[in-house]
């Protein structure tokens, strides 16, 4: 066991958190889309620390973090629609994944024993603090045990991983709330391998059309999982809400009605804005699951632009 501190992020608390990462330890860093369970992509040993602490498949590959377009570019192969991507949307909430130079130094298991890479620049910056102040690339996939739901807050991540990561940088909540969109350059044409942050209309004014996933290979390892999971069970869709049930519910609400009268109620967003219901989700997910109720009904989310995350998001925490 490791004895985890929360701190906030002032200059000395980053410093010791990059301390820690040299040393090989793990930080809780707060990025704009949900918190990083980071450790030194170089260091095998930290990056299996990452595994062990997450208890998650080796088989499912980590996102590097760098700081600068500069270094990225020292460890993948950019085409000229993934540096347009790179161009318009880092720092941010994108991740590319792309064919790994052979020279990179990157740990082998942050791969997974794949010959493609995921790289991202966060645009948080605490993240971009503390990648100067470690100065090296950081392996951080999202900060939660595998298969539960994502950390958008410090005290999430103190919840799923205290006793596993050394030190958790305290910048509040997480601003997306959403993880990174994903979209694979690895041959052929650019596939959206996770929806996430940025819409996949906003890649497309970029890019052009995107390609369905590959068959057979369909999409990020770690989408294949029961994912997102809340100790609760989730209906979605729900248009009526038994006396069981919370609602979390996404738009306005009639005074009387099937919906009126949850024991417990979450509004997402009250006014119906995806965005605000992106950033609310996963918190209000955690907020749920720690309530005495036993079953959570969710209502109808626009399937449109950032939309089609959060239902994607919901979905899989509703499988199991
Ligand atoms: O917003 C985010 O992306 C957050 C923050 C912390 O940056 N990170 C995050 O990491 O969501 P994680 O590990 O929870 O999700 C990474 C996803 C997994 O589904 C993994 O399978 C996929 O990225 N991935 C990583 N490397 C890949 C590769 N070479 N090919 C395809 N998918 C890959
Ligand atoms: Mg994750």
């Amino acid at each position: 066991m490791t004895k985890t501190v929360i701190r906030s992020p002032e200059p000395d608390a980053i410093r010791e958190a990059a301390s820690i990462l040299r040393r090989g330890g793990l930080v809780g860093m707060p990025t704009e889309t949900v918190y990083g369970l980071a450790g030194d992509a170089t260091n095998p040993r930290a990056v299996a620390g990452i595994f062990a602490a997450k208890e998650r498949p080796a088989f499912n590959p980590l996102i590097i973090h760098v700081g600068s377009l500069a270094v990225a570019r020292t460890i993948a192969l950019f085409e000229a629609d993934a540096l347009r991507l790179a161009a318009t949307f880092w720092p941010g909430p994108l991740t590319l994944v792309l064919n790994r130079l052979d020279q990179a130094p990157i740990a082998d298991l942050a791969m997974a024993g794949l010959s493609s890479i995921a790289i991202r620049i966060p645009a948080h910056p605490v993240a971009q603090a503390l990648l100067g102040a470690f100065g090296g690339p950081l392996a951080a996939p999202s900060a939660n045990p595998s298969g539960r739901i994502s950390a958008t807050e410090a005290s999430h991540v103190a919840r799923g991983l205290t006793g596993k990561v050394d030190i958790i940088l305290d910048a509040g909540p997480s601003a997306l709330g959403l993880e990174s969109t994903i979209i694979g350059f690895t041959g052929g044409p650019a596939r959206l391998l996770r929806q996430g942050a940025i819409p996949e209309e906003a890649i497309q004014s970029v890019i052009g059309p995107l390609a369905p996933p590959e068959p057979g290979k369909t999409e990020a390892p770690g989408m294949l999982l029961r994912h997102y999971a809340p100790l609760r069970p989730l209906r979605l869709n729900a248009r009526d809400v038994a006396p069981d049930e919370a609602l979390l519910a996404f738009g306005p609400i009639p005074l009387s009605g099937p919906l009126s009268g949850a024991v417990q109620m979450l509004n997402l967003s009250a006014r119906g804005d995806l965005s605000e219901a992106a950033a609310n989700l996963f918190s209000f997910l955690h907020r749920l699951d720690q309530a005495p109720i036993r079953k959570i009904a969710v209502m109808p989310i626009p399937e449109t632009g950032l939309g089609c995350a959060i239902n994607d998001r919901l979905r899989r925490a509703a499988v199991g």
